[in-house]
């Protein structure tokens, strides 16, 4: 009798407004509902109005903490299952129909096994449930280089933070229009609720979590997780792995980068994408303030994530911010660190596994040099600064809107996107790898992209220090496999008449007591002048082994204490065994390629074997 009563309610229901005029998205919404049985269908107009009621439900429902109306108005803690805290790379499969499509850099399951599976899993997982549609462009609504997506989910959590993250509702419904393509994204906290069950404050499923992605059809599945790049389908799956599908297809990248605008004080403003691995400081680099000695000098921020290029007439590389607003890591972000994104901060926001103050504020190690003496931490319980534990889950995130970065770029949402003087690709080194090198060329520039690792943080993995190598920081998010990606970048920068220049930086180089090398945080700034510069044909450069960098006095040190040239000279060091061995590593990296090996790698790694002989 309960399911005949359910699905009643569905029938009554399930009709999409008069607005939705896109026949074979209603037709799709009726057949995942049909699979996953919820109690209801809502489908997202996008209004602030919406957005305030889901939250109040969430602060009823115990799924979000409402915070103090003085400090952090509209703003909401949300505190997550503590087994659903980050993503996760071993659950995320990418389901071509074949698995060297895929790739050695992809978890593969042959697609009809994948699909019953999920079909099991998702039959009934919404019952009890509200199932949201909400349409979304990725990118500036009707921009050339944006994509619309339809995720559905039982997660109101993902209902408020895809509005903050993308430009959702009814416009985005519009963009569709009666045929135009979207991704299909379809996601489960995968906790049904049997009729009386009473809800937890976050649903998640403790046995079962899936991320798959089927690349022919570009739909995306997500079960059992409730957290950031699992379940805001629009992120990882869709703009990063989806999209770097689709941007083969059609010529163009999609990359995990920020983006970010400098203006010289005498020169055009340049724009530059970085790709840096997660937690290696793309939020931040991405709101610099300069030092004074450089205050001339202004950064402003397009993206803080990621960037979708595409050639433009011009013959250059044009690129925009797919994303809204910034779901970005809060332990460590501060008046020092990130002052900007600090200052974002300060109303409609929702932070997930931060700690909470006594006076309904929020709190995460490193906002302040003294913890406040009191406070309720990332999982309910009370916290004081001995309690020898940390009050901020280390992977506590923010969830704000671009606008509210006070150096937004005032392009931010130009639907043309900006011009891309230079890429920059860097990882956490503590040894081998200098603090700054240009490639001479294209091809070289991509050898070092696609050569580039990043050392794990305690954090991650438990096991520090260990070097893992992330070509393009996209290990975890290319979409196929990663031979024909290093193809596609090739050809890329073969067929553009004006590509950007390409660096590799590392601000993360220790001494050997341990300590930083080089200051970072604002002081990167010193680092990108000189490559601003280098673009705009007047910084002087040497010839290194790697490529190309600056001598100690082609670097603006002024007003910088500290920076001797014996400790600018150890920074940019390179050390032939360190480099024999970093170039066995990139062997073993280009053996997992087989076939797919780039012929043009084999030149740029002989080349290098030569210079450091
Ligand atoms: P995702 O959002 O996960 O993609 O990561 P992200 O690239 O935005 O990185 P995140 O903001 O999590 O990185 C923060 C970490 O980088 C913290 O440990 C910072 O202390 C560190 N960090 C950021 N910038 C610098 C820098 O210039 N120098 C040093 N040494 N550390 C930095
Ligand atoms: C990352 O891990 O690179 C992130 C966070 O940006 S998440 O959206 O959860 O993937
Ligand atoms: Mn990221």
């Amino acid at each position: 009798m309960k399911q005949t009563a359910a699905a009643a309610r569905i029938s009554e229901t399930q009709g999409a407004p008069d607005y939705v005029q896109h026949e074979k998205l209603k037709a799709w919404v009726r057949e995942i509902a049909q699979l996953t049985k919820p109690d209801d269908i809502y489908w997202c107009d996008g209004s602030q109005a919406e957005y305030d009621r889901l939250c109040n439900e969430m602060v009823r429902a115990g799924t979000l903490i409402r915070l103090s109306a003085e400090k952090r108005p509209n703003s909401f803690l949300a505190r997550s299952d503590p087994d659903d805290v980050a993503r996760m790379e071993d659950r995320t499969f990418v389901c071509s129909k074949s698995k060297d499509e895929a790739g050695p850099n992809n978890n593969w399951i042959e697609p009809a096994e994948m699909k019953s599976t999920l079909n099991k899993l998702f039959d009934g997982c919404m019952r009890g449930r509200t199932m949201y549609v909400i349409p979304f462009s990725m990118g500036p609504l009707g921009s050339h280089i944006s994509h619309v997506g339809v995720e559905l989910t039982d997660s109101p959590y993902v209902v408020a933070s895809m509005r903050i993250m993308t430009r959702m509702g009814r416009d985005a419904l519009n963009v569709l229009g009666t045929d135009s393509f979207f991704v299909p994204c379809v996601h489960s906290v995968g906790m049904p609720l049997a009729a009386g069950q009473k809800d937890v404050p976050w649903p998640s499923n403790k046995k079962e979590k899936w991320i798959v992605h089927f690349p022919e059809e570009k739909s995306i599945w997500s079960f059992g997780s409730g957290y950031g790049g699992n379940a805001l389908l629009g992120k990882k799956c869709f703009a990063l792995r989806i999209a770097s599908i689709m941007a083969r297809e059609q010529g163009w990248l999609a990359e995990h980068m920020l983006i970010l605008g400098i203006q010289p004080p005498d020169g055009e403003k340049q724009y530059i994408a970085a790709a840096f691995p997660s937690a290696c400081g793309k939020t931040n680099l991405a709101m610099l303030i300069p030092p004074k000695a450089l205050n001339g000098w202004k950064v402003t921020t397009i993206g803080e994530d990621i960037a979708w290029i595409k050639p433009g007439k011009d013959g250059r590389l044009y690129a925009i911010n797919p994303e809204a607003g910034a779901f970005g890591v809060a332990p460590g972000t501060s008046q020092d660190t990130n002052p900007n994104c600090l200052a974002a901060l300060g109303s409609n926001v929702i932070y997930t596994n931060v700690a909470l103050t006594p006076d309904g504020d929020v709190w995460w190690e490193g906002m302040t040099k003294t913890p406040p003496p009191k406070l309720t931490d990332w999982q309910g319980k009370e916290w004081t600064p001995d309690s020898g534990r940390k009050a901020a889950h280390p992977n506590a995130r923010f969830t704000v809107h671009s606008s509210q970065i006070p150096c937004a770029d005032p392009d931010w949402e130009n639907p043309n996107g900006v011009p891309i003087s230079a890429f920059l690709f860097g990882g956490r080194r503590s040894t081998t790898v200098p603090l700054v090198t240009e490639a001479k060329d294209w091809t070289s520039g991509v050898y070092l992209a696609a050569t580039m690792a990043s050392e794990t943080t305690a954090a991650m993995t438990g096991a520090q220090g260990v070097v893992r190598r992330d070509p393009f920081a996209m290990l975890p998010f290319c979409g196929y496999h990663f031979g024909d990606y290093f193809k596609h970048w090739l050809e890329i920068g073969a067929k553009v008449p004006k590509p950007p220049k390409i660096f590799g930086v590392n601000w993360f180089r220790l001494d050997e007591n341990g300590k930083f090398l080089w200051p970072g945080f604002g002081e990167n700034m010193r680092v990108l002048k000189w490559i601003v510069e280098r673009c705009l044909g007047r910084a002087n450069a040497v010839e290194t082994p790697l490529g190309r960098a600056p001598d100690f006095g082609d670097l603006d040190l002024g007003g910088m204490t500290g920076m001797t040239q014996e400790k600018f000279t150890k920074l940019m060091s390179l050390d032939k065994d360190l480099w024999r061995k970093e170039l066995q590593d990139h062997d073993a990296l280009f053996n997992d390629l087989k076939d797919k090996l780039p012929g043009a790698f084999k030149a740029q790694r002989d080349a290098l074997a030569n210079n450091f002989g």
